[in-house]
């Protein structure tokens, strides 16, 4: 006898139950936004630490109006797929802002990071399966994206360790003459906040040719990545808004809207996210100094916590789950908003705390939070 709704349901409450027990059940607060830093959970205010809102465009007030014109101008949704009618000329003015600021020769505006990852690799698929075979070298730590979408199209892939280069290139020697190789990996890792070797990769290409696939999520606008042959960029962190974009060559880009099913079958953005998109890229130019400071802060957290650089997301490894969680209370009981990030999200035994920092901070916030930290420290001997 097949499964009924309530037995599927109390399948579900026993699965969910082990998650709690385990500490790693995922669930939502309502959170009221009060500026771009700044958020309110039931009556507490608390300072975010836990937004990707590098350069604290969610509420910059161009943006706003850049959004609150074209709405008025375009209307809410778009209302079709791009290839139908969802295409307006305010899309293709942000792909080509989008494609000129990141250097490349066009490039095809997603609803999300997510669907830009997942069409860029069904468009290598493919043009796989019309030449000879495509196979994916994919980071360790790369983000879900990437490889659901690399098993989503059921692709063949190797998972190589986290900036392993050596290790690509011997997996790159053994490829089959004709296969086209694609490495993917990120420019800035979102769950550790350290870098991919760009030159290192850029320099193995010029003895092993492949094509490098970039998710630059969390590095656009705050750094300028430049090797990659396509770059996927998001909408929804440092730039303050929603979305995604594949960056590339024309013919790539051409490619994708023929062969991208994550573009081709979903409805395009609304046409004042595409408006924001624009407008973010002309505050990124006009006000590079939220690029600076937020790095600068970053740099005196990282230093605090014994890391090096300056990228804004930071890691505080503490191990278990619940370590995580308990630190994760802590901040908050001193109305600090720092995420505890666990398994599957990140691998077992590396259970953490995740901050991520905003040019919108003071420096007051800045030290309360290393403050906090320092103590927690003290406590834990
Ligand atoms: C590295 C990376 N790639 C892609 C994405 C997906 O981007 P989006 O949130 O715009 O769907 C994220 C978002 O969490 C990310 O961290």
């Amino acid at each position: 006898m097949s499964l009924t709704p309530a037995d599927l349901d109390s399948f579900i409450a026993e699965d969910l139950g082990l998650r709690a027990g385990a500490h790693q059940l995922r669930s939502r607060r309502p959170l009221v936004p009060l500026s771009s830093t700044h958020v309110r959970i039931g009556d507490v205010d608390y300072v975010n630490f836990a937004s990707n809102n590098y350069l604290g465009l969610t509420h910059h007030p161009r943006l706003i109006a850049a959004a609150e014109q074209s709405l008025r101008r375009d209307g809410l949704g778009s209302g079709a797929a791009a290839l139908i009618t969802g295409h307006t000329a305010t899309h293709a003015q942000a792909k080509t802002d989008i494609a000129r600021w990141k250097g490349t020769q066009d490039s095809v505006l997603l609803p999300s990071g997510y669907q830009a990852n997942h069409a860029a690799v069904q468009t290598l698929v493919a043009l796989g399966e019309k030449s000879g075979g495509v196979r994916f070298l994919i980071d360790k730590l790369a983000h879900a994206s990437l490889l659901d979408a690399v098993r989503g199209a059921s692709a063949e892939f190797r998972v190589f360790p986290h900036n392993h280069l050596a290790k690509v290139e011997r997996l790159l020697a053994d490829a089959p003459p004709n296969q086209l190789q694609v490495v993917l990996t990120e420019s800035i890792f979102s769950m550790d906040g350290d870098a991919a070797d760009l030159a290192g990769l850029v320099e193995l290409k010029q003895r092993r040719p492949f094509i490098l696939l970039l998710d630059e999520a969390h590095s656009s606008g705050v750094y300028s990545a430049r090797g990659a042959d396509i770059s996927v960029v998001t909408l929804s962190k440092a730039m303050g808004s929603i979305g995604g974009a594949v960056c590339g060559s024309t013919q790539f880009c051409a490619a994708l809207v023929n062969y991208g099913r994550a573009y081709i079958f979903s409805t395009s953005v609304p046409p004042w996210v595409a408006a924001v998109a624009s407008e973010a890229i002309a505050v990124m130019r006009d006000e590079p100094q939220r690029a600076a400071r937020v790095r600068s802060l970053a740099r005196r957290v990282r230093q605090a916590v014994g890391l090096n650089g300056d990228t804004p997301i930071v890691p505080v490894i503490l191990g278990e789950e619940a370590q995580a969680l308990e630190a994760s209370r802590k901040l908050g009981e001193a109305g600090l908003l720092v995420p505890a990030v666990r398994p599957p999200t990140v691998p077992k035994g590396s259970s953490r705390l995740r901050i991520t920092l905003s040019c919108d901070h003071t420096d007051p916030e800045v030290e309360h939070l290393l403050d906090i930290l320092a103590e927690m420290k003290r406590q834990l001997g």
